[in-house]
């Protein structure tokens, strides 16, 4: 799948190992996806287009760069915020904006409640942050969105994703790349990621 991006960098599949150990707790379950999230940007963010400036060091002129393309962030609530901190320290110029999304338990379609995104998306690469691509009915509903509002170059970063869940996305947006540290084995009936980590959000907030 040419718009499938797998992220195995050794020191991800560490951390995402400390992700799914159902022992980790939710303090040490914050920062390891926010440290996670650095790393993913730094693979998401590999094809960037820069542009040339040129710069005095203390002993001569040469070249440097600068990124050549406004980034827009978008997590989709709540679990995406997890990946909010990593992806800014690398990319501090970054707009955020936010979809609120959950999963209805019985239909597992996905239930908007909030949206406000920055002006201007047509311009820039909008990267979707949501740990978990389970169904797919999250992040194809966002992608919609984000497209009726002007995006038009977009990336879906997800942390651990089911094979149904990139389908369904790559099905209904064959322009927007996706990218995913694992590729995990299928959903159970309640629409879980297997092995997956459980559920994101609870795992974060301790919620559960
Ligand atoms: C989780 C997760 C995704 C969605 C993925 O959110 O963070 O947004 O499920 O599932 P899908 O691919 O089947 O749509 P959830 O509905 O649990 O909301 P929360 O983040 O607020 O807990
Ligand atoms: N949402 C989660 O948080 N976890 C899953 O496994 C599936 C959807």
């Amino acid at each position: 799948m040419e718009n499938l991006t797998i992220i195995d960098h050794p020191l991800v599949k560490r951390d995402l190992t400390l992700l799914r150990d159902k022992k980790t707790p939710n303090h040490q379950f914050r920062a390891v996806l926010r440290r996670t999230a650095s790393l993913m940007a730094y693979e998401v963010t590999r094809d960037l287009v820069v542009k040339r400036s040129s710069i005095r060091t203390p002993l001569e002129r040469t070249a440097g760069y600068t990124i050549g393309q406004p980034i827009v962030l978008v997590p989709i609530l709540r679990a995406g915020l997890g990946l909010v901190g990593g992806f800014v320290e690398v990319l501090p110029d970054a707009r955020v904006g936010h979809i609120g999304l959950y999963r209805n338990e019985e239909t597992l379609r996905p239930v908007d409640y909030y949206f406000k995104v920055p002006r201007n998306l047509g311009k820039a690469l909008v990267l979707v942050l949501d740990p978990m691509l389970a169904t797919g009915g999250s992040g194809a509903a966002a992608i919609e969105y984000l497209k009726s509002r002007g995006a038009r170059s977009i990336r879906l970063v997800s942390l651990v994703a089911a094979p149904e869940g990139v389908k369904t996305v790559m099905g209904a947006h064959p322009d927007v790349k996706v990218y995913t540290c694992s590729l995990d084995r299928a959903l159970n009936k309640k629409g879980y990621i297997l092995p997956g980590l459980g559920d994101a959000g609870d795992r974060m907030f301790g919620t559960e």
